[in-house]
């Protein structure tokens, strides 16, 4: 079937993603971080597009910008699709935008057909890690676990999560009129984030299951020092135990990986250190590390032994670990098998491709599924490439996932609204 047969509009798809391409931060394109004013310009200009769409847009107070339709029965649950528009720092023009685009052509596609049930498009907030050291804020609100803790976390200039949260049109206060009971069924499209379906080829890709993500931030604590005079000997050099930490964190992300016991990997994305000159002693050092698995004892393990691996080179290297924290953590996440079945029948209507897959990228999906039944279509992307501006989907390929959704978006109506008559 051509993508024109598909009853979804390749060209308004692509409009919508070139379009939030285009707010980015112009030294490092494709940047719109989470709270930051090009976020808000992009809200700004997806809340238009929600408005052209016929849809009536509000923020809820975890923030999440949302499109609503309403539907014909009063009291049915409503179908939700969508993703995010915020970016990881030079990141790419697909990594959630093309779910939030999906969604958005579903609710034009429908515009002139009535539905049982509401339909939703949301723009969940902050998926990515934020500045405040925290991802899926939005959705982790709506699903009723974002936490006071969390709200207290620090970002940029001393500001707390609870006061950007405000500030982008959510209220930390009334954190729980965003939690929701009324949501039928999830469905987000996303990039695969890797290399199956494009060397398949394949269509689209049914996801199984998300991994569990847990954030640890370690602090070593030294002293700085004049790199030219300090002896070596009296040294306490804050790096060199994160040095010895990031070798740690692969060698033993390795030895997990090679069990065979589950998907498992682990990565050190930030470090930083102060106070950063190239003639100074680093005297402070702060390591997060991202650690993921389908296996929640795997990283139990892994966090055992870079506890006991960092502490023993804080000590050699004569600084304090002064800090040893879960920053987050989600466990891993099934999606709904009724949910995967229905995107199945979809493809296989459509004379589209499809295959199982796990996610081992995280997705609002994984909290939605904490209140209702919750899938996800996957697309391939160029060279299985993302978080980085090289990343890459051909229009055809977003229609191609769009019309999986809208085909099971439709008969969803059908089927939630037998089973709330029955
Ligand atoms: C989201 O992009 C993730 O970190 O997997
Ligand atoms: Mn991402
Ligand atoms: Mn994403």
């Amino acid at each position: 079937m051509s993508v024109n047969q598909l009853g979804v509009d390749v060209d308004r798809i692509w409009a919508d993603v070139m379009g939030l391409a285009a707010i980015t931060d112009p030294d490092r394109p494709y940047t719109r971080r989470s709270f930051t004013p090009r976020f808000l310009e992009g809200r700004a200009w997806l809340a238009r597009r929600f408005e052209e769409a016929g849809l009536a847009v509000r923020i809820d107070t975890a923030g999440n910008l949302i499109g609503r339709r309403a539907g014909r029965d009063p009291g049915a649950r409503a179908i939700a699709v969508g993703s995010h528009i915020d970016t990881v720092p030079s990141g790419g023009r697909f990594d959630g935008i093309a779910g939030v685009a999906a969604g958005l052509e579903i609710a034009r596609a429908l515009a002139g057909t009535e539905l049982a049930h509401p339909l939703e498009v949301i723009d969940f907030l902050a998926e990515e890690p934020s500045d405040y050291g925290l991802s899926c804020v939005g959705s982790r609100g709506m699903s009723g676990v974002l936490t006071d803790a969390m709200l207290d976390l620090i970002g940029p200039g001393g500001e707390h999560l609870r006061d950007a949260l405000r500030r982008v049109g959510g209220d930390p206060d009334r954190l729980n009129a965003a939690r929701r009971h009324d949501v039928g069924a999830y469905l987000e499209l996303h990039i695969e984030q890797g290399p199956v379906l494009e060397s398949g080829p394949i269509d689209v890709g049914l996801v199984t299951s998300i991994v569990g993500i847990r954030r640890l931030e370690i602090v070593f604590v030294g002293a700085a020092d004049h790199a030219g005079t300090a002896p070596m000997d009296i040294r306490r050099d804050a790096l060199v135990a994160a040095a010895a930490t990031v070798s740690a964190v692969r060698q033993k992300a390795e030895e997990l990986a090679a069990a065979g016991c589950g998907y498992f990997v682990a990565t050190v994305g930030i470090l930083e250190v102060a106070p950063g000159g190239s003639n100074v002693v680093p005297g402070r050092t702060r390591v997060v590390i991202d650690v993921r698995t389908t296996e929640p004892a795997l990283t139990q393990d892994f966090v055992a032994a870079i506890d006991a691996a960092s502490l023993g080179y804080a000590h050699a290297a004569r600084v304090e670990r002064t800090g040893f924290a879960t920053l987050s953590e989600g466990p891993p996440v099934a999606c709904d098998p009724a949910l995967r079945q229905v995107l199945r029948e979809s493809a296989q209507a459509l004379g589209l491709s499809a295959t199982d897959l796990a996610s081992g990228a995280g997705h609002d999906a994984a909290f939605m599924a904490r209140i209702c039944p919750s899938a996800m279509v996957f697309i391939p992307c160029r060279d299985g490439k993302s978080h980085a501006p090289e990343e890459w989907a051909e229009p055809e390929a977003i229609a191609a996932g769009t019309a999986v959704m809208l085909r099971a978006v439709q008969q969803l109506d059908r089927v939630l609204a037998h089973k709330e008559a029955t």
